[in-house]
């Protein structure tokens, strides 16, 4: 039984070795395989709606806290290109921002701020949607400098609303898209009109929905179900339901006072939702989950609106 187990072994090991050589062989750099051996890859997550105003933001400070609290490295990005502001919802007034970056005046480094919530953070900026007018070498430059950002297990970007190219140019190249919704009418079809906007993109994402300012657990199931089960039927979309949200003044509270929830009211009721839904992106989706690198998603951003 144990020579058994230790051919087994041995097998294993030789077939890991052939592996081993075999990618030796297809990558000219030995440092390639040594990243390939030891660096996980970030999973990147795009949050966004159809409608505006219905929580991306707080759910995606919130989100990334909780992320930092069980021990990731994250790193959340202000993707609104039109109205930045993350930073009002940490509380923090920053120096610079992204655009400075894309402009080449400053490097990626430069403008990471690492927070005392445990994640980091980049500013955005209104006006960045300049990217898309970036030189071939302001691209590269830029890459470069994302490189040296891998070794966050997540990047978490927070977009705007709606279904312009902006936006999509931030959910198309993402691992994953939050999509979050309210149980309003006008927000559960404008989510609706997001889901069939990256599908008819052929964004081949794996999309999920949080529903956020709910009174109880069932109204937030049935707005999940309906949104689920008509994507599913017109669209031949797959949409997982995350969980929900309750609606609480607490949450306008924490934002008036700029100190976010899941710090400043822990044991509140829409705190411990946010905290079950990280959970299910730890837990349930496995945390190693391998993601396509912050450089690969930027790679695909700019791709977007090169080909646009
Ligand atoms: N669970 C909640 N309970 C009560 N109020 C909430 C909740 N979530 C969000 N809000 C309220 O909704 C407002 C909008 O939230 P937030 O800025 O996060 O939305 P958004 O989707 O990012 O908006 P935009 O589309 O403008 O970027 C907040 O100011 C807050 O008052
Ligand atoms: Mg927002």
């Amino acid at each position: 039984m144990i020579y058994t187990d230790q051919a087994a072994k041995l097998r294993t090991l030789q077939g890991y070795n052939m592996e081993i050589n075999n990618l030796r062989k297809n990558n000219s750099s030995e440092e390639k395989i040594a990243s390939i051996d030891t660096k996980p890859l970030t999973r990147v997550i795009a949050i966004t709606s159809g409608k505006g105003g219905v929580g991306k933001t707080t759910f995606a400070v919130n989100f990334s806290i909780v992320l930092a609290k069980f021990g990731k490295k994250v790193l959340l990005m202000d993707g609104d290109l039109g109205l930045a502001n993350v930073n009002v919802l940490l509380g923090l007034v920053p120096e610079h921002n992204i655009y400075e970056v894309f402009k080449g005046k400053k490097s990626i480094k430069d403008v990471i701020i690492h927070t005392h919530y445990g994640m980091d953070f980049i500013a955005g900026a209104n006006g960045i949607a300049q990217l898309a007018n970036l030189t071939e070498e302001q691209r590269e430059e830029f890459l470069k400098d994302l490189e040296s950002l891998e070794g966050y297990d997540y990047l978490i970007i927070d977009t705007g609303a709606g279904v312009g190219q902006n936006v999509l140019g931030f959910l198309k190249p993402a691992d994953e898209i939050i999509i979050v919704t309210t149980p309003e009418p006008t927000a559960i079809t404008d989510a609706y009109g997001m889901i069939k906007s990256i599908v008819v993109n052929k964004a081949d994402r794996k999309i999920k929905l949080i529903v956020n300012e709910v009174e109880t657990a069932i109204e937030a199931k049935k707005v999940a179900d309906r949104l689920i089960e008509i994507s599913a039927q017109f669209l031949k979309a797959e949409v997982e339901n995350l969980g929900f949200i309750y609606k609480e003044d607490i949450v306008q509270k924490s934002i008036r006072n700029q100190r976010p929830l899941v710090v400043a009211y822990p044991n509140a009721k829409s705190a411990s939702c946010i905290l079950h839904i990280a959970k299910r992106i730890l837990n349930v989706k496995g945390e190693e989950e391998i993601g396509s690198g912050i450089s690969g998603f930027f790679n695909k951003f700019f791709q977007i609106f090169q080909d646009s």
